[in-house]
C-alpha cells in the first residue's frame, strides 16, 4: 500500500489498482482526496500491469459528498470536476464500490466511474438541495440518464436517498456485493475477463429521448406536486431547471449550465443559511462540560405516565425503535382511548405504505398499558406526560422516587413548569431532567432537553443520546419559563396582539409571516390550536381579544369561527369583518391610535423581539450557543431553514439595525419592552454579530 496523499492510498492486487480513500469521518471530497484520486488514476494508467481500477473507501462510508467546510472559500486544485473527468476519461475501466452512503459529490464521483457496485445496506442520494444548492459535478445530467428523469427529479429536488435494491433496479449500480474490497476486486476482474467496454453515462441517451417525449407531463407535473413543500426555497427550482436543461442542450453545455446555477446558489443567502444550519444541528449535540466520553446509562425499558396527546406520541417513538414501553394512566378508559389513538396513527401510516401491518402489530406489541404505577419499578427511563399541574407532577415524582429502581432517569415533559421544583420532590434530583417533546410527538423532530440545577452529567449525556436514537434533534436548554422555544414564541404573540390594536389587519400579519416562510401566521395558528385552550369561561372578562372572541362563541377551526370563518366542507378560511370590528373597538377603548402598518414594520415588530429574547436567553445561559436557538426554531416552530433561524437571521439583518429600530420603538411608545437586552446592545454597539459571541 502506497500513500498518495494523507487521505488516499494506492495498492495493486493482480490486475486491479485500488484507490483507497481514508478521510474520516465521512470521506468527504477534501483537497487531499481529490488530489489522491487524480494521482491514483494517473498511476494506474501508466502501469501496464493494471487493467482496471477500483475506487473504494475505508471507514464507515463511501464518499458522503463535497467537503462542506471548504465551501465559500477558493477551491484548491484539482477541483472535483477535474477528478471526475480523469475518471470518466480513463482508458481502463473504473469501478466504484460503495458502502454506507454515496451522497452528493460522492454519488457524482461514482457516476463518473464506468461501473458501480454496492453492498445491500448502501444508500445513494443527491442531498445538495438540503444545503440550498444543486449537484455541481454532473449529478443533474448523469443521474437522470441512469434512473430516468422522474426519479432523478425526486432524488435531486427532495434530496432523500434510495437503497441498494432500488439503485440496482434503476441501473444506478450494476451489482450488489457482500464486501466492497473483495467484491469490488472480483467485479473488476470479471470486467477484465469479459473485456467489458468503458461505459460512460454521458453517452446514454435512451432516457433523454423518453423524457423529451413526455416533457410536459414529467416537469409540469413534478413542479405542481412539490410546489407547497418547496415554497420559498430557491434551490428546488434550480435543480429542476438544471435537469430539464439536459433535454435542450448537449451534455457539456448542460454541465456548464449546472455549474453556473451551482455558483449562483452557493453565493446566495439561502444556501449560506442552510449550510450554517447543517453544522448548527450537529453542534447542538455537543455539550461543552459533558464530553462524549461521559458514561451512558443503559436504557432498555421505558415507562411513560399519561397516555394523552403527548404520552401516546412519546411512546410511539420508542416502540418505533424496538424499545418496549410501559404506559401508566389514571383510568382504564383513558388508557383504552389513548391506545386507540396510537393504533389509528400507526394504521394511517400503514395505509400510506410507510409501514406494513406486521410492523404495526409489532409496535403495538411493544406497548403495555397499565393503571398501576408500580409497573414502572424496573424501567430505565420514565417520562411523565400528565396534565400541566405542578402539584400533580410533584406528587407523581415523589411516588416515582419510591417506586422506580435506583439509577433510572426520571424525566418530565412539562412545557413550562420549573424542572428544579419537580426534581426537589424526589430524593434524587440528579436523576431528574426535562424532556420537552413537541406535538405531535411521534412526528416533530425537536426535543428540548432541560437541564436542572442538579441534573447529573451522565443523565444529560444519556438523555441526549437516547433522543438521537429515537430520531429526534435534541437541544440542551436550562430552566426558565417556556424554556427556549415557547419563551421566544411568547414575544412574537405579544407583539402580534399589540400590532393589530394599532391598526394592522390580522390577516395581513398572518400573510406577512407566511410570506417570510412560516407555515402559518399567529392568528391562523391560534385558530388551529383552538382559541379556548386555557380560556376559562367563568373568569373571562373581555380583557383581551382572545377572551372577547371566545365569549362571542368563536373557538377557532373546531367550530368554524375564530379570527377567520371556515367553510364547513372545504375548510377554506376567509377573514371575518366582525372580528376586525371587535379588534378596532377594543383598540379604541384602550386609547390606541390606529393607523396603517406597513409590511416591513409588521416584520420588525413581530421578529425583532424574538431576536432580543434570544439574546437574553444567551445572557442567562439558558441556551449554550446562538445556533442552538436556531435549531429549536427551525425544527420546532417552522422558522424557514433558508433564513437560518432567528439568531442567524438577526445577524443577516444586522444587530445594529435591530437595536436601532427597537430603540426607536421604545422612544416612541415609552415601553421598556423595546429596550434591547444588554447582550444585543453590546454586540450592536460594537458592530458585532451573534456569530462572534461565545459564552464565557
Ligand atoms: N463535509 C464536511 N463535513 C461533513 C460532511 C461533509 N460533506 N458530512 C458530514 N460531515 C461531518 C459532520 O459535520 C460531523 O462532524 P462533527 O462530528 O465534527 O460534528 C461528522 O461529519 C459526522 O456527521 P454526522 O453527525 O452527520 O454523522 P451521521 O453518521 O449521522 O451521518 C451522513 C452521516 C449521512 C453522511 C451525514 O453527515 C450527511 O448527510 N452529510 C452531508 C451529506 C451531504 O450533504 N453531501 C452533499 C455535500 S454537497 C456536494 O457534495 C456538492 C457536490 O455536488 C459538488
Ligand atoms: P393530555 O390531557 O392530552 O394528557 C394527559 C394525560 O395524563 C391524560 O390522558 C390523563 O388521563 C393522564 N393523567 C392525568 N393524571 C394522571 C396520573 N396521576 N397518572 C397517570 N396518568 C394521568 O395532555 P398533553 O397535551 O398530553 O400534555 C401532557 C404534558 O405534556 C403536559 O405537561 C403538557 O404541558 C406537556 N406538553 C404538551 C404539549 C402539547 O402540545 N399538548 C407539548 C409539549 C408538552
Amino acid at each position: 500500500m502506497t500513500a498518495l496523499t494523507d487521505m488516499v492510498d494506492y495498492e495493486v492486487r493482480g490486475e486491479v489498482a485500488l484507490i483507497v480513500i481514508d478521510n474520516p469521518p465521512v470521506n468527504a471530497l477534501s483537497h487531499g482526496v481529490r488530489a489522491g484520486m487524480v494521482e491514483g488514476l494517473a498511476k494506474a494508467e501508466a502501469d501496464e500491469q493494471v487493467a482496471a481500477v477500483l475506487l473504494v473507501c475505508k471507514g464507515r462510508t463511501f464518499i458522503a459528498g463535497a467537503d462542506i467546510t471548504e465551501f465559500g472559500k477558493p477551491m484548491k486544485a484539482p477541483g472535483l470536476n477535474e477528478a471526475i473527468e480523469a475518471m470518466e476519461n480513463a482508458t481502463k475501466p473504473v469501478v466504484a464500490a460503495i458502502h454506507g452512503t454515496a451522497l452528493g459529490g460522492g454519488l457524482e464521483t461514482a457516476m463518473a466511474s464506468h461501473y458501480r457496485v454496492g453492498v445491500s445496506s448502501a444508500r445513494f442520494g443527491q442531498p445538495e438541495v438540503k444545503l440550498g444548492i444543486l449537484p455541481g459535478a454532473g449529478g443533474t445530467q448523469r443521474l437522470p440518464r441512469l434512473v430516468g428523469y422522474p426519479k432523478a427529479l425526486e432524488m435531486c429536488v427532495i434530496g432523500n436517498p434510495i437503497g441498494a435494491a432500488e439503485a440496482l433496479e434503476g441501473g444506478l449500480i450494476d451489482e450488489v456485493v457482500d464486501d466492497v474490497f473483495e467484491g469490488g476486486v472480483t467485479f473488476a476482474e470479471k470486467l477484465i475477463a469479459e473485456d467489458r467496454p468503458l461505459k460512460k453515462i454521458r453517452d446514454l441517451d435512451e432516457r433523454v429521448n423518453e423524457a423529451r417525449a413526455n416533457r410536459k407531463e414529467i416537469f409540469d407535473g413534478f413542479r405542481r406536486k412539490i410546489a407547497r413543500r418547496t415554497r420559498g426555497f430557491e434551490a428546488p427550482e434550480a435543480n429542476i431547471r438544471a435537469i430539464e436543461a439536459g433535454l435542450d442542450m448537449s451534455f457539456d453545455e448542460a454541465l456548464d449550465y449546472e455549474r453556473q446555477l451551482f455558483g449562483e446558489l452557493m453565493a446566495g443567502k439561502q444556501s449560506i443559511a442552510q449550510r450554517y444550519y447543517f453544522f448548527a444541528e450537529r453542534e447542538a449535540a455537543k455539550v461543552p462540560d459533558v464530553p462524549r466520553t461521559t458514561p451512558l446509562r443503559k436504557i432498555e425499558k421505558v415507562g411513560v405516565l399519561g397516555c394523552g396527546t403527548m404520552g401516546g406520541g412519546i411512546s410511539m417513538n420508542f416502540a418505533n425503535r424496538g424499545i418496549g414501553v410501559t404506559i401508566v394512566e389514571a383510568e382504564q378508559s383513558r388508557l383504552d382511548h389513548g391506545f386507540g389513538v396510537i393504533r389509528k396513527n400507526y394504521e394511517r401510516t400503514a395505509k400510506r405504505g410507510r409501514m406494513t401491518n406486521e410492523q404495526v402489530d409489532q409496535c403495538m406489541g411493544l406497548l403495555q398499558g397499565v393503571t398501576d404505577r408500580e409497573a414502572l419499578a424496573d424501567c430505565d427511563l420514565v417520562i411523565e406526560a400528565v396534565f400541566e399541574n405542578m402539584d400533580l407532577k410533584k406528587e407523581i415524582f415523589a411516588s416515582l422516587d419510591r417506586i422506580v429502581k435506583p439509577g433510572a432517569i426520571l424525566a418530565t415533559n412539562t412545557s413550562a413548569l420549573d424542572v428544579n421544583e419537580i426534581a426537589a420532590a424526589t430524593s434524587r434530583p440528579e436523576d431528574v431532567i426535562g424532556m420537552h417533546f413537541f406535538s405531535p410527538a411521534n412526528i416533530m423532530r425537536l426535543l428540548e432537553v432541560v437541564r436542572g440545577e442538579k441534573t447529573a452529567k451522565d443523565v444529560i449525556h444519556t438523555s441526549m443520546t437516547i433522543s438521537k436514537q429515537i430520531g429526534k434533534v435534541p437541544v440542551l436548554v436550562g430552566v426558565c419559563r417556556g424554556f427556549v422555544g415557547n419563551r421566544i414564541l411568547f414575544q412574537r404573540q405579544v407583539q402580534a396582539q399589540q400590532i393589530i390594536l394599532k391598526g394592522a389587519k390580522y390577516y395581513d400579519v398572518d400573510r406577512v409571516l407566511y410570506d417570510f416562510g412560516f407555515p402559518m401566521g399567529p392568528f391562523a395558528m391560534s385558530d388551529l390550536a383552538g382559541l379556548d385552550i386555557g380560556w376559562n369561561e367563568k373568569e373571562s372578562a373581555s380583557r383581551d381579544i382572545r377572551e372577547i372572541l371566545c365569549e362571542s362563541g368563536r373557538r377557532g377551526q373546531k367550530n368554524g369561527r375564530g379570527y377567520y370563518v371556515y367553510d364547513a366542507e372545504t375548510r377554506a378560511s376567509a377573514p371575518d369583518p366582525e372580528v376586525l370590528q371587535i379588534i378596532s373597538d377594543f383598540g379604541s377603548a384602550q386609547g390606541i391610535d390606529q393607523r396603517e402598518v406597513g409590511e416591513d414594520e409588521i416584520l420588525e415588530r413581530c421578529l425583532y423581539p424574538m431576536v432580543n429574547e434570544g439574546a437574553k436567553i444567551l445572557e442567562e445561559g439558558i441556551a449554550i450557543r446562538p445556533s442552538d436557538i436556531d435549531v429549536i426554531w427551525v425544527n420546532g416552530y417552522g422558522w424557514p431553514v433558508y433564513r437560518g433561524g432567528p439568531m442567524h437571521w438577526g445577524d443577516s439583518v444586522g444587530l445594529g439595525k435591530i437595536a436601532g429600530r427597537m430603540r426607536e420603538f421604545q422612544a416612541e411608545s415609552g415601553d421598556d419592552f423595546w429596550q434591547p437586552s444588554a447582550l444585543l446592545a453590546e454586540l450592536a454597539d460594537a458592530g458585532k454579530s451573534f456569530s462572534d459571541w461565545s459564552a464565557g
